[in-house]
């Protein structure tokens, strides 16, 4: 839609927040609030986006780096009707129409947005805004018409009598406006109003004045529009979206044992006949493959699962990998970088950072692998410890394929096991092992019978 430019605000403080990151960067399901709208809007192709920023503007810009939108600053807030004309120039000679979306209105819909640019364009207006039903509405600007039904002008509610607060039909803020009347309009708008500002809604009556074509429509699913301003509406969102993206892996294939305990982001991807338990938070990029159970109380953020993984209950993984077949947890913590081979078995408390773990290695009690790369058919029995850091830097570890590393050894690092290593049981290790190797440390092993009936028999009455 090259004829079409879209205009997103975002510039505003959200001074109901009552917080110091700006409205629009608010997470919701796993990305800030503008970034909901940003997708959609680049949906419909326009031939140019630009996003108005101002509080907290640097934040805003670091948070989305691609070069395909431009940004407009708005220095002072002195109002909607402000910040659109402060895109003025970055529009120049642009002869289409522009569509206005707020950044604090995020789930708007990309058919909601191409029904309305159609209806706009069918009826030839100059103006189109949608409008939405609400039963007792509050906050909104409402949507003032003649006896006759024709629209007369949008009054906030801050400026509204008691009798236009009764008024059921709302401004939802999105706005397709030519762009000759959008910006000339907005030069003839005044800040005579309770706030002192300059009211985009206003080039509503300063178009009807002028003669122009001004049309409205109406919203399907009132959900639409409903915009940001508080704590309580961000949660009240959170549910609603988290709800829609439930019920879209379900109807995927996907079974959630308890939707309404399971957290999954907007670009979160699942395959199909995957189960998935309760208090289950998939974050970020994560990706899960099919057939995969994740039996509950898990927190995977950034993370990329292959198909048939079985992860048990209260398992962390962030930024690593986890090939087909694998077993993590219950209680194991998957650090960032750790990459699981296909059929590898990580157990019970057993932490992982940046560490490579072969096909079929397992780890499957008690352990620390940290800056290491473990090779194939591995086994590191319970209470291996890789020691990386010195107080001053860390060091990486190798070990082989086949090895069998015993219960309770520390492998000081830098350190490389061979292939086919064996280490006895609690051995400390601070040189390389050749191939093929077994590795102990010398220890005696002394019993000294009837010790224990001595010892009592002296600390006798000596117990507090
Ligand atoms: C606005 C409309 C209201 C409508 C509602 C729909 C105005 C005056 N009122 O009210 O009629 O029912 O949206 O959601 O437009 N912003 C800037 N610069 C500014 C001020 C605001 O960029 O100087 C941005 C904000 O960041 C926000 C958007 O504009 O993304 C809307 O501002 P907000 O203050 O939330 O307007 P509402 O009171 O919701
Ligand atoms: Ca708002």
């Amino acid at each position: 839609m090259n004829e079409v430019g879209i205009i997103i605000l975002a510039a505003g403080q959200g001074k109901r927040m009552k917080s110091s990151l700006p409205k629009v960067m608010h997470p919701l399901c796993g990305k800030p609030l503008f970034f909901h709208v940003l997708t959609t809007a680049r949906r419909l192709k326009p031939g140019k986006v630009a996003i108005i920023i101002g509080h907290g503007a640097e934040a805003v810009k670091q948070a989305y780096p691609n070069g395909d939108v431009t940004w407009v600053v708005q220095e002072q807030q002195l109002g909607t009707g402000h910040a659109v004309l402060c895109a003025k120039n970055s529009f120049g000679e642009f002869a289409g129409d522009i569509l206005i979306l707020s950044g604090d209105v995020p789930l708007i819909s990309e058919p909601t947005l191409n029904a309305i640019i159609d209806l706009h364009w069918k009826q030839k207006s100059s103006l189109t805004f949608l409008t939405a039903s609400q039963k007792g509405p509050s906050g909104y600007g409402r949507v003032l018409r003649h006896s006759d039904g024709e629209i007369a002008a949008i009054v906030e509610e801050r400026d509204a009598t008691d009798a236009q607060r009764q008024i059921e039909e709302v401004n939802a803020g999105v706005y397709v406006v030519s762009a000759a009347l959008l910006f000339s309009a907005l030069e003839k708008v005044k800040n005579h109003n309770n706030q002192g500002e300059y009211y985009l809604p206003d080039i509503v009556a300063i178009a009807l004045k002028q003669g122009e074509r001004v049309a409205t429509m109406k919203v399907d699913d009132a959900c639409e529009m409903m915009g940001i301003n508080t704590r309580e509406e961000l949660a009240q969102m959170e549910k609603t979206l988290q709800e829609r993206i439930n019920r879209k892996w379900m109807d995927d294939g996907v079974t959630l044992k308890d939707p309404s305990t399971t957290y999954i982001d907007d670009d979160v991807v699942i395959g199909n006949d995957t189960v998935i338990g309760p208090n289950t938070h998939l974050r970020g990029n994560t990706v899960i493959g099919k057939r995969c159970q994740i039996d509950g109380t898990a927190y995977l953020t950034d993370t990329q699962i292959g198909d048939e993984v079985h992860v048990k209950f209260s398992v962390v993984m962030t930024s690593s990998r986890v090939a087909a077949g694998a077993i993590v947890g219950p209680f194991a913590h998957l650090r960032p970088g750790s990459s699981l081979g296909a059929n590898v078995h990580i157990g019970n408390f057993v932490e992982t950072k940046e560490a490579t773990l072969g096909e079929n290695t397992k780890a499957n009690h008690l352990a620390y692998l940290g800056d290491v790369t473990i090779g194939r058919d591995t086994n590191i029995g319970a209470g291996t410890i890789v020691c990386n850091y010195d107080g001053f830097h860390k060091y990486r570890t190798k070990i082989g394929d086949r090895v069998q590393v015993g219960s309770d050894s520390t492998l000081v690092a830098p350190i490389s096991l061979g292939d086919d290593v064996y280490v006895a049981t609690a051995t400390t290790l601070r040189h390389d092992i050749p191939a093929g190797s077994l590795a102990f440390n010398e220890r005696q092993e002394r019993v000294r019978a009837g010790w224990t009936e001595q010892k009592r028999e002296k600390m006798k009455g000596t117990q507090k």
